[in-house]
């Protein structure tokens, strides 16, 4: 891909888009040109997002109802691409494409056929998709899109919604969570079922995120030095809030396992995580003296996210791998 002028103008003018909060945008697909940019760039990135989740997901041994697939404002198909490519994916049968860009949905489909040239790939809102892919489409809905949207998730088994971690976009899908936890279990990323601990009001300056690490590739090709010099990014930048949801019954976590949200804060003695699980989200302090070298990895940048560990007092007194990390 060629970093022009051109082209750094319609990323720029893509990206201000999709970080404008303001609901309602026109339809912005005006070229394959311009998807091909996105589809090289910006999804590459979110790719790395679902990568994340679907690690996750990996970890907590689930995968996908039988049944086909729809990736909702699907764009240039990167969600399905990801989630296809997953081991949770064994049991999708077909793949449906759905935007409100005829445009997207055939660049989707061309280069979806292209990867998995046995699967049937079809074009359009598939009603009865038992698991519905959700990427990056939450500040583009009007309160109307998206009581429609979540009246179509009723339908679905499982439903896998991967955001930027904006403050408004996350407390968004939280809310999205309490709607939809009446019909639905959590699978992920909350170790629990219970009402979402960020709504708490000492929480209100929180929001839940995760933490990625881009891939190797990131700091090594050159096309990536570009982009980031271009859009003026920090590659290392990068998180998400995601919810996976399941009506099929699911195996509870053991309670020692935490979920910690966002980066530790690191101090010189100690390090201060935000930690969530079923009685609520709340600063934990880990002492570097208790655990030299879980604060020597926070402090490279490895924060965990789910971790079996014991809080005292807001102290944390034991730290182990969870359990279904080893799997
Ligand atoms: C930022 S793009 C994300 C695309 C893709 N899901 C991804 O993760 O790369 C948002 C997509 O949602 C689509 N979209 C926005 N509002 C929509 C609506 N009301 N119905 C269907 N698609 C919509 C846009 O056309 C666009 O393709």
């Amino acid at each position: 891909m060629e970093f022009s002028q051109r082209n750094i103008e319609r990323l720029a003018d893509l990206r201000a888009r999709f970080l404008d909060a303001s609901g309602e945008k026109d339809d912005y697909w005006s070229s394959e040109e311009t998807l091909a940019l996105y589809d090289e760039t910006f999804a590459e990135r979110i790719g790395w997002k679902w990568d994340f989740a679907l690690r996750d997901l990996e970890r907590l041994d689930w995968s996908l109802p039988e049944g086909a697939v729809l990736d909702w404002g699907c764009g240039t198909g990167v969600a399905s691409r990801k989630v296809l490519r997953s081991a949770i994916a064994r049991r999708a049968n077909s793949l449906w494409l759905y935007d409100r860009s005829a445009l997207a949905m055939r660049f989707a489909a061309k280069r979806l056929e292209q990867s998995f040239p046995t699967l049937p790939i079809a074009q359009g809102e598939n009603l009865n998709a038992t698991t519905i892919l959700v990427s990056h489409v939450l500040n583009e809905l009007s309160e109307r899109d998206l009581r429609q949207l979540l009246e179509r998730m009723e339908r679905a088994t499982a439903i896998l919604w991967v955001e930027p971690s904006l403050k408004s976009v996350s407390k968004r899908l939280v809310e999205i969570r309490e709607k939809l936890r009446e019909r639905f279990r959590v699978v992920a990323p909350c170790p629990h079922q219970a009402k979402c601990g960020m709504l708490a009001p000492e929480n209100e300056t929180h929001w839940c995120h995760h933490v990625v690490k881009p891939p190797q590739e990131a700091f090594t090709q050159s096309k990536w030095a570009k982009f980031a010099q271009a859009m003026r990014v920090d590659l290392r930048d990068l998180s998400l809030s995601y919810l996976v949801l399941d009506k099929r019954p699911i195996a509870p976590l053991e309670a020692q396992v935490k979920r910690v949200i966002g980066n530790a804060r690191l101090y010189k003695a100690h390090a201060s995580l935000l930690v969530c699980d079923e009685t609520g989200a709340r600063e934990c302090q880990l002492l570097k003296r208790d655990f030299p070298n879980v604060f020597k990895a926070l402090k490279k940048g490895e924060t965990p996210s789910l971790q079996k560990m014991n809080v005292e007092n807001g102290r944390i007194v034991e730290w182990r791998e969870s359990e279904r990390d080893d799997a």
